[in-house]
């Protein structure tokens, strides 16, 4: 058992299935997209980094700490199941970012991307507000989804299993596990 599989029967009492990626691997992935977002702009570009909360917390700070370009950083809350746990395919905002996206350059940071439908709706509500412009980066891609817009930078493409662990949750638990098991 490796230190990862056994901190997380430890935490939880239940046995993981298979860790999906390390914590060196996210570490080491993460780094990447930083460089590959931070050359992707030019030096007066306005960034806003826009996470969606709550599963991209995570991901969020590891990454925008290693972009080489001055940020700003704000979030948002989508909900597209209103009371009931069906998908009801409508987003709404429970918590509006306070920064103005008008004139400035966007990056929609997601944790994971399933069926599609929460990146399907928002991006709409967020483009009216008029960005200079609008990209998504995603840490996973179950590489499932009909999209109307890929994102520009990816992770990992994942496999089609429940995954928690670094900010992904299964009934709010697990978000706080350093690495992404397969429950
Ligand atoms: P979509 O609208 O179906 O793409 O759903 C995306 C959201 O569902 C993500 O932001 C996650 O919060 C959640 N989600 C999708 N797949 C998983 C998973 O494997 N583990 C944990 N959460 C997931
Ligand atoms: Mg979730």
């Amino acid at each position: 058992m490796s230190r990862d599989t056994e901190l997380f029967s430890k935490q939880t009492g239940r046995q993981l299935s298979r860790i999906v990626y390390s914590r060196e691997e996210i570490r080491r992935r993460v780094v990447d997209m930083a460089l590959e977002i931070s050359e992707a702009y030019d030096s007066e570009d306005e960034i806003l980094v826009l996470g969606l909360l709550k599963g991209s917390f995570i991901f969020l700070a590891d990454l925008v700490r290693e972009i080489q370009h001055p940020l700003q950083v704000d979030f948002l809350v989508a909900s597209s199941y209103g009371n009931s746990t069906r998908t009801s395919g409508e987003v709404r905002l429970l918590y509006d970012p306070e920064a103005s996206l008008s004139g400035r350059s966007v990056i929609l940071v997601e944790d994971i991307i399933d069926s599609g439908t929460t990146l399907n709706r928002l991006m709409p509500l967020l483009e009216a507000r008029g960005p200079r412009s609008l990209e998504i980066c995603a840490l996973l891609h179950k590489r499932v989804a009909v999209l109307d817009r890929e994102p520009r930078w990816v992770g990992f493409d994942a496999p089609q299993e429940f995954l928690v662990g670094y900010g992904l949750d299964y009934s709010e638990n697990f978000r706080h596990l350093p690495f992404i098991g397969s429950l």
